[in-house]
């Protein structure tokens, strides 16, 4: 291996100054730099060393892969910790002070290595490894690194304390990447519960922007992906550079524009004092920091980390099929079971093409509302006198699969588990908040949702569970589990409850390879890679109002491909915000995704009914594309209106949606330009009516909508009459059904574009994009 590494993937690359004994330099990571010698590279690193300013230290400052104090890097430092001597002082070299500050790491060796097959590897995946070495301090660090051939990178650490009898205590251990100068503008996400993935912006001044979870998940305001790009930045334009941390627990996040002339981004698991005591003779790895390029924008993300994460060989047998339509019981009954209302809502559920019935909360022992009986995972006698098997029965019969939910994580104080286990909850005992005033338990935990959490790092605890859940699918045929989580751990320690989570879940995949998982964090609070490689969908929120879910989607979507992404059909007016939307639009906005239900169907009427079953038929046709393409993002001006949609990788075929959020700026809104598209081949653009056609308000449709033929000959008035009357100078259709279409080359449709429909309010148009001879 050269001593100045050069990994290049898919548009990207990582050049990296291994030469002398000290840790290895970033010289660059960002665009691919071409074909270079080795000559070429030696020229690049010896030119990239920086002048000496002056009131600095006296070599030139360079950002290593660890970067510390004892380097002269006074931005946050890679790694912080500290040895206890027995003597009594700190300090690594039996002085005082802060152990890690004082490390002298040594480059031990770098090469390649042979990555595991299969996991969250795709084949090809370049991987190296760099050790490095403190004799005096007796630690070592290796540093994992690969690059897939996607183009995404991912790094971690691993620390050995190599001393004979004295632990060392990890304070941090993160990894921190360069960015150049130019990417000045930071975006990272924030939330709240049924308000996920808020995209939040701020241009860098000189400190630190950092982030921090505590929730003991990532959390509805978890920043997610942090993203530093050229100011302005969009979803189809400028450069940037992204980090996420693949973990469940706790995290710091954060990007570094330092006065030094550095600019960073940092992120690493956020341990609390003693989550980390390496024994002598021990490791310990950080969760990868997964980091992605790309010179066009947000889109370019996604389609490095897209195609990387459905090369991986992580989901059960049956998710790596067309993903099913769901129904989900949860807002059409809640807690109400009993078996005639389920058996109704099956049989509407297959009878518009539902293909999993899903039973919710509300199934368990004693399980009336939600203050009780989590932990308690037997089926309800008074609710189930003969188990759940005449449902299942009935379900499967009409030719669903059946899914459960649970809650495995979690122990209501009023269950049976929490009487006779008392120690299995995590935290001090007794409770508060749900249990009296909050001063008259002073000393005890709080309880949220009106429950606890079950410490899973408690070996009979956590035998419980994976027990309860073997017994469970022993004896039904659960094809599915909705896993859920919903509360933040405020108790214990995040990352043994984390290490431990995951523990379990592995032992429950490889015990049960053939039942799917979904992961829900009372909606989207624990969506990230590290829960990824476990589950094969996640519950993207609790809100199934079309309106907030176009934006929870569109940001979801920049990292997790939307087939992952649960999406359901909800009510006309949403539960969770009391928001009444007609079905057009729920239906076009729970197309993209992985699609489901979540409607007492029985209340629906007949049409209702017929649109939702032509929305099935609809998304069973185009699933196949929809879950293997190119997500694309256009940028228009008007921040009403939003044009997204799936290309197919070969660019034949696309499918687009033309969304409303709100009144247009102008009457003449700006022209759906698509993105994604072949330049040279030559399309058919079509609305695509699900269900019912969006409403729209204009007095005639432009006019390749108007039904005048391929090539848009028609006047204005010829479609007129495709609104259906919905009032004065507006009607349904005439931006949906209306029979037009037009062919033109993906050239033009991506540089003029094509006049749009004037939707109205909270709608959105479907169209299809389809290569012609
Ligand atoms: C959480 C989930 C919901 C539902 C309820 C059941 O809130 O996010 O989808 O499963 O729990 O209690």
């Amino acid at each position: 291996m050269s001593s100045i590494p050069y990994l290049r993937a898919a548009g990207t690359s990582l050049v990296l100054d291994a030469r002398g004994t000290g840790v290895p330099v970033i010289v660059h990571w960002g665009a691919d730099l071409g074909d270079l010698s080795g000559e070429m590279l030696a020229v690049l690193a010896d030119a990239s060393v920086p002048a000496i300013p002056p009131s600095s230290i006296d070599l030139p400052l360079r950002l290593t892969l660890l970067p510390t104090v004892s380097d002269g890097w006074s931005g946050r430092p890679g790694i912080s910790g500290f040895r206890f001597s027995e003597g009594g002082g700190g300090g690594l070299r039996g002085g005082g002070g802060a152990a890690a500050a004082d490390l002298d790491l040594r480059l031990a060796g770098v090469g390649p290595v042979s990555v595991r097959s299969g996991d969250a590897v795709s084949p090809g995946t370049q991987a190296l490894a760099i050790s490095l070495t403190d004799a005096a301090a007796e630690l070592a660090v290796r540093t994992d690194l690969e690059l897939s051939v996607e183009g995404v990178l991912r790094l971690r650490h691993t620390l050995t304390n190599t001393a004979a009898t004295a632990p060392f205590e990890l304070g941090s251990l993160d990894v921190i990447l360069p960015v150049p100068g130019r990417a000045r503008e930071i975006l990272d996400f924030t939330g709240l519960w049924t308000h996920e993935r808020r995209p939040q912006r701020a241009l860098l001044g000189q400190g630190v922007w950092s982030r921090e979870s505590r929730h003991g998940r990532p959390g509805h305001d978890d920043p997610y992906l942090s993203v530093a790009g050229t100011p302005g930045f969009g979803f189809r334009t400028g450069e940037t550079w992204a980090t996420h941390l693949a973990w469940s627990g706790d995290k710091r996040v954060w990007a570094e524009n330092s006065p030094l002339g550095y600019s960073v981004l940092g992120s690493g698991e956020l341990l609390a004092p003693g989550d980390v005591r390496v024994a002598p003779g021990a490791s310990h790895t950080t969760p990868w920091t997964v980091a992605v390029y790309s010179a066009a924008g947000l889109d370019g993300l996604s389609a490095r980390l897209h195609p990387w994460i459905r090369s991986w060989s992580t989901l059960s047998g049956a998710a790596s099929g067309p993903r099913p339509v769901v129904l989900n019981t949860w807002e059409a009954v809640y807690f109400d079971h009993d078996l005639p209302t389920l058996t109704r809502l099956a049989d509407a559920a297959a009878a518009v093409g539902v293909e999993r019935f899903v039973l919710d909360d509300g199934w368990f022992t004693g399980r009336t509302d939600d203050r009780r009986a989590l932990g308690d995972w037997f089926v309800d006698p008074v609710a189930w006198p003969d188990g759940l098997h005449p449902l299942v029965d009935h379900v499967r019969a009409a030719g669903m699969d059946f899914g459960l939910w649970i809650e495995p994580e979690m122990i209501s104080l009023d269950s049976d588990v929490a009487r006779a286990h008392p120690d299995w909850v995590l935290g001090p005992a007794g409770s508060r908040g749900s249990a009296g005033p909050r001063s008259s338990l002073p000393s005890s935990a709080l309880t949220w949702r009106f429950q606890r959490v079950l410490d899973l790092s408690n070996p009979d605890a956590a035998a419980w569970v994976f027990d309860r859940l073997a017994a469970l699918l022993a004896e039904y045929p659960i094809a599915y589990l909705k896993w859920d989580h919903n509360r933040d751990l405020l108790a214990g320690s995040a990352h043994r409850q984390t290490a431990a989570l995951y523990r379990l879940l592995d032992r429950v995949r490889a015990a049960h390879p053939g039942v799917e998982i979904e992961s829900c964090a009372s909606g989207g609070a624990r969506i990230d890679l590290g829960i990824l490689e476990r589950v094969d969908r996640v519950w993207t929120s609790d809100t199934n109002d079309p309106l907030e879910r176009q934006q929870i989607q569109r940001y979801t979507s920049v990292l997790v491909p939307p087939e992952y992404l649960g999406g359901h059909l909800g009510a006309a007016t949403a539960h969770t915000t009391g928001r009444t939307s007609e079905l057009s639009f729920r239906l076009a906005t729970a197309l993209f995704g992985s699609a489901g239900i979540e409607w007492d169907l029985t209340r629906a009427i007949e049409s209702e009914r017929a649109q939702i079953a032509d929305w099935i038929t609809r998304y069973k046709q185009l699933r196949g594309l929809l879950h293997t393409g190119t997500i694309v993002r256009a940028d228009p001006s008007d921040p009403a209106l939003e044009l997204h949609g799936v290309v197919s990788p070969d660019r034949a075929a696309a499918v687009f949606a033309y969304v409303a959020l709100a009144a247009p700026r102008s009457a003449l809104p700006e022209r759906l330009r698509f993105p994604g598209l072949a330049p040279e081949l030559t399309y058919r653009v079509e609305p695509l009516t699900i269900g019912a056609p969006p409403r729209v308000i204009q007095d005639a449709p432009p006019a390749w909508l108007a039904g005048g033929g391929s090539f848009g000959a028609a006047g204005a008035g010829a479609g007129a009459a495709a609104g259906a009357g919905a009032g004065a100078g507006a009607g349904a259709g005439a931006g949906g059904g209306g029979g037009g279409a037009v062919t033109l080359t993906g050239g033009v449709l991506a540089q003029v574009g094509l006049p749009a429909p004037l939707l109205a309010p909270e709608q959105a148009a479907v169209y299809t994009v389809t290569a012609v001879e």
